[in-house]
């Protein structure tokens, strides 16, 4: 990795892994972009420049020839002075003019990467900060552009600076613009809802502007903060691919928009809709941080690299190669329907199979025997639990258990001893209703105290019982964006400030409490974000937990996020989602592509059902390395064909696994043959399932034929282990 300015031409070459970004100062004194894709030499690039179609520009400020904004393709783009794309920025100053022009004002290279202040952020890596200013308005913006060695991603992000005597309000403060050659790609999203998440979608860039975003002040399951820019021919093994993922938790936006002069311009960053920041003198923006990938290699390429980058350089160093908790959660087994007994007689029906960690899920606190109170009350029911919560952390460590606890810290019932003491606790207007979700409020996390109540009361809880995990929950999502807290002027920072308040009770109560294990979740998996990935080395994926169903959602999620970031579990049959009967290998095999675990009233189980689990769980030791490490190489996708299959290959190639499910069985069904992928070709590897010793050549040309058992909804494993 290197980032490297060559004086003569002013151009600035940051160079990854295998690619190169390139931009330079021209000679109206703008940063302006040349190139991004595959690694090239460090030539003269300036030669690409050519002004495409005029369409009435004008000319930058104070010339009278010259091009456009429109068609300077600046790394950071403005409004009201020739540029009629997309802007990045959009100030409003006192006088009321809202223009501004951002010239190269120099740049520093720094070793290690500074972190954001209060927001999450990768770590290391060589950075750039490209400063930039408008000296009319004493208003800046410095460009920080991080490259890494291990992953070819480019962590990039905006801080936008009043160097002014007076306020500036930000309409707008993007995190960053890239532009792209060319009118001819295809852009990837990740929609979906509850028990539904992150189904892609891909659509064709039309000239104008393609966008997707959420103003819930989440980044939410309907669309995943992730985008992808592809070009047309792009498939999951070749062509560029570019990936864009938005390190935030809240209301954000992503815009591809394909300008008039024939070239893709993708931004985006904090959705500037209800958004007004007011950044005082004197004062800086931070903007949240953007991983922005490229791959030569399709989508199966840019998934790898930012996977990489999310292990690496996000994800906690502790715990992101660490074997995960291989737990039973009570939820789908009881519900709210529990006591001492029952959590006790749960951990005995597993202990010595390989599960490691009794979660005690919801329902545990407050008076709270179904979803319409108790919340924001961290206070252990006893009545419930006979003994306290002691007696059940007790009995389960001494089954050789950890013990993990569910919490939904950003929550408030109506019925709450806390809401009664402090209604002002929960967002809300003060002369409107407030709309119920799941019959719960908020709390208003843009106030401090309510910030400090929350980490108090939860801390309480983990400081006063030996609780090894944490499932962290988040159930609905915010309305009546106001804050009794803040003052008029700044009712419209609210969506931004929910997101500060957040990152600082998960700093306070994750790294406050080392210890303890924590994991993402969010009615299922909407709040699967690389934000929370900072905090939480792992999400509950779905509340989804049909195998059929989890082939889509887990394929979709790999699009953007590493299996090892994906909490999968066996669950009961029928499901209790979608009322399917699938085999219970099958359930095992699906749920070990990601952090495993299990999901259901354990207490019914035969000897048997015991020693199912117990071999389900050394079957799963066996690939834990690869799901935490491995590269994976999507082969089938269920989106499109009756089959899913993924393949996990460690970075030595000297192991890997294969998982292939069939969804329906046909009668008399056709031979199916995958072919592997991600092997080293000159390697024989030995295929215990089959009994066969291939070269990894062989595996990923003539293949290998899979055959499931009569039957729908089948799975086949294979390993593969160097010889
Ligand atoms: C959400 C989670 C579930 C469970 C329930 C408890 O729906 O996704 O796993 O924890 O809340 O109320």
């Amino acid at each position: 990795m290197a980032i490297h300015f060559d004086k003569e031409t002013k151009t600035f070459y940051l160079e990854g892994k295998n690619t190169t970004y390139a931009f330079y100062i021209n000679s109206f004194g703008y940063a302006e972009h040349l190139y991004y894709g595959a690694r090239v030499h460090r030539d003269y690039l300036i030669y690409t420049k050519a002004q495409g179609k005029n369409s009435c520009n004008a000319t930058p400020p104070g010339l009278d020839k010259g091009p456009g904004f429109s068609h300077m393709n600046t790394e950071l783009t403005f409004f009201g002075t020739s540029d009629y794309r997309e802007a990045t920025v959009h100030p409003r100053f006192t006088s009321g003019d809202r223009l501004t022009t951002l010239y190269y004002a120099g740049y520093d290279i720094l070793d290690t990467k500074p972190a954001i202040n209060g927001m999450p952020s990768l770590d290391g890596g060589k950075t750039l900060v490209l400063h930039l200013y408008d000296d009319v308005k004493n208003f800046g913006a410095d460009l920080y552009y991080t490259v890494y060695d291990d992953a070819d991603v480019i962590a990039r992000r905006a801080v936008y600076i009043n160097n002014s005597d007076d306020e500036i309000k930000l309409c707008r403060a993007y995190s960053f613009a890239m532009s792209l050659p060319g009118d001819n790609y295809d852009m990837i999203t990740l929609h979906g809802g509850w028990a539904s998440e992150r189904e892609p979608e891909r659509v064709p860039l039309h000239y104008g502007v393609s966008s997707i975003d959420s103003k819930r002040a989440t980044s939410s399951a309907t669309l995943n903060p992730f985008m992808a820019i592809v070009a047309r021919d792009t498939t999951e093994n070749y062509g560029d691919a570019y990936g864009i993922n938005l390190v935030y938790a809240s209301s954000y936006v992503l815009k591809a928009e394909v300008t008039t002069n024939g070239e893709t311009l993708v931004l985006g960053g904090i959705n500037d809709f209800d958004f007004e920041w007011n950044l005082g003198a004197g004062e800086k923006f931070e903007t949240p941080e953007v991983i922005i990938s490229y791959s030569k290699d399709g989508l199966g390429g840019m998934s790898r690299e930012l996977h990489d980058a999310l292990r690496n350089h996000i994800i906690n160093k502790k715990y992101v190669n660490m074997p995960r908790p291989v737990l039973i959660n009570n939820w789908e087994g009881t519900y709210f329907n529990f006591d001492t007994k029952k959590l006790c007689d749960i951990a005995d029906a597993v202990a010595g199979t390989g599960i490691d960690t009794l979660v005690l899920d919801d329902g545990w606190f407050g008076k709270r025997d179904d979803d319409r109170s108790g919340l924001g009350d961290w206070v252990v029911n006893e009545k419930k639990l006979l003994g306290g919560l002691d007696a059940v952390i007790e009995h389960v460590h001494s089954r050789g258990m950890k013990f993990g606890l569910w919490f939904e810290p950003e929550m408030i019932s109506e019925d709450s001893d806390i809401f009664r003491a402090h209604p002002e606790y929960a967002i809300g207007v003060p002369d409107r209703n407030r709309c119920y979700s799941r019959h719960q409020f908020m709390m208003d996390l843009t106030n401090p105290e309510v910030r400090d109540y929350i980490v108090d009361s939860v801390s309480k809880i983990l400081d006063n019982h030996k609780i090894d995990y944490v499932k962290w929950d988040y159930n609905r999502n915010v309305t009546e964006f106001y804050s009794l807290a803040l003052p008029p002027e700044k009712q419209s920072e609210f969506a931004h400030r929910y997101a500060l308040g957040l990152y600082d009770i998960c700093e306070r109560i994750v790294n406050g409490h080392k210890n303890v294990f924590f994991e993402g979740c969010s009615g299922g998996g909407a709040r699967f974000d690389s934000s929370m990935l900072y905090y939480f080395p792992q999400i509950w994926t779905s509340d989804n937990s049909d195998a059929e169903e989890r082939t889509r959602i887990q394929y979709g999620t790999s699009l953007a996020y590493p299996l090892s970031a994906m909490s999968c579990h066996v669950s009961a049959v029928p499901n209790h989602q979608v009322k399917r009967t699938t085999d219970f290998a099958t359930r095992g095999d699906i749920a070990h592509l990601g952090a495993t675990g299990y999901e259901l009233d354990t207490t019914v189980f035969t000897d048997s059902d015991r020693e199912a689990v117990k071999r389900q769980i050394e079957e799963y030791k066996k690939m834990e390395q690869l799901v935490l490490t491995g590269d994976l190489w999507r082969i089938e996708n269920p989106f499109t064909s009756n089959y899913f299959s993924f393949m996990l290959v460690s970075k030595d190639k000297s192991q890997a696994h294969l998982t292939c499910y069939r969804s329906l069985f046909h009668c008399n069904p056709t031979a199916h043959r995958v072919i592997c992928r991600g092997l080293d070709e000159s390697k024989q590897y030995y295929v215990p399932e089959l009994g066969v010793i291939l070269h990894g050549s062989t595996l990923m040309s003539v293949g290998i034929p899979i055959k499931f058992k009569d039957g729908d909804f089948r799975t086949v494993t294979l390993h593969f282990e160097e010889k």
